[in-house]
């Protein structure tokens, strides 16, 4: 697979505190990589890096497999990090004609570019109003107009829902599903667990400026799944822990009852582990896959921070 996005060993301190400690990163093209971490963790100082608005200590980034200083390259992509400088006694038509006209568009094909940015972000109706009266949910859709204007294989985007109303979330995560469906690369920052859950295949969690798992976004939950079975007595419970550690796999008492047990799931299935149960005559009055709350898996692997 192409890589969308290269990053080795990248390091940047701002003083003596390392914003970002050392990040290795492959996103692949055509992904929707969900980039999450707490408040402060490095996500925004990742995406200046990328993006060669800020020069690492250490460390290098590819996009699209040039560099963020190759204009050519920086051209395939379209990003929202931090809000950009419009014109407030502009309409968002002429916000948008003035960047497309910087970026080396005229005529027909500036107002083809700009009717698909405004229909992408659903800002037709008001594309002749004055920026200056637009509220911050209406800032951000014509923000993200700006990042669509080049029909960028690769969409950077730093944390795109914030300040949004629920209508706004929604058209926005609207947005970035129909930009993956158009075969663009994404790359979306967030603290927010469901927009990773609901949008990303693959998500990369950073804690303090370190990368604390990245990978498949169904991998990453399948981590916070276990078993819960339950026996009609205390006796057959306790007969299955001892089993199932004999197999190597983690069983203890579940803490709510004497007669059930939370079972790990990182080696064999549900079905595995019914079986070996059953060869040694033990029958569970019940067992069903749980799992634990995002927050939780997000919360263990960062340390609650
Ligand atoms: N220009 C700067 N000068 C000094 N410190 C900075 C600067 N930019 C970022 N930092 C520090 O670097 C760390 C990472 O900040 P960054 O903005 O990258 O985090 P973030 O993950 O984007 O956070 P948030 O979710 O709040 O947007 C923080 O400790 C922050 O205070
Ligand atoms: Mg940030």
């Amino acid at each position: 697979m192409d890589a969308a996005i290269e990053i080795r060993g990248l390091v940047r301190h701002f003083g003596p505190i390392p914003a970002v400690d050392g990040i290795n990163l492959y996103v692949p093209a055509g992904s929707v990589y969900g980039f999450l971490g707490p408040n402060g963790s490095g996500k925004t100082t990742t995406i200046r890096l990328l993006l060669g608005l800020l020069r690492p200590d250490r460390g290098t980034v590819r996009l699209m497999g040039g560099s963020p200083h190759d204009a050519a390259c920086l051209s395939r992509v379209g990003a929202l990090v931090e809000r950009p400088a419009l014109y407030p006694y502009l309409s968002a038509r002429e916000n948008l004609l003035l960047f497309a006209t910087l970026g080396g568009l005229s005529g027909g094909e500036a107002n083809r570019a700009i009717d698909g940015a405004l229909g992408a972000v659903g800002l037709q109706a008001v594309a002749r109003r004055k920026a200056g009266g637009f509220s911050t949910g209406m800032l951000q859709r014509l923000s993200i107009a700006l990042a669509l204007l080049r029909e960028p294989e690769l969409v950077i985007l730093d944390e795109p829902t914030n300040g949004l109303d629920p209508a706004g979330v929604v058209d926005v995560r609207a947005l970035i599903t129909e930009l993956a469906r158009s075969g663009r690369t994404v790359f979306l920052s967030t603290h927010v667990l469901t927009e990773v859950e609901q949008l990303c295949d693959r998500v990369a969690v950073l804690q303090r400026g370190r990368l604390v798992a990245d990978g498949l976004t169904r991998e990453l939950l399948e981590r916070g799944q276990w078993l819960a079975i339950d026996f009609d007595t205390e006796e057959e419970s306790v007969r299955a822990a001892v089993a199932l550690r004999e197999a190597g796999i983690g069983a203890e008492r579940a803490g709510d009852r004497e007669t059930g047990l939370r079972v790990t799931l990182d080696g064999p299935g549900p079905s595995a582990i019914n079986k070996l149960l059953a060869e040694r005559d033990l029958h569970p009055a019940e067992l069903a896959v749980r799992r634990a709350s995002l927050e939780s898996v997000f919360l263990d692997l960062t340390d609650g921070v």
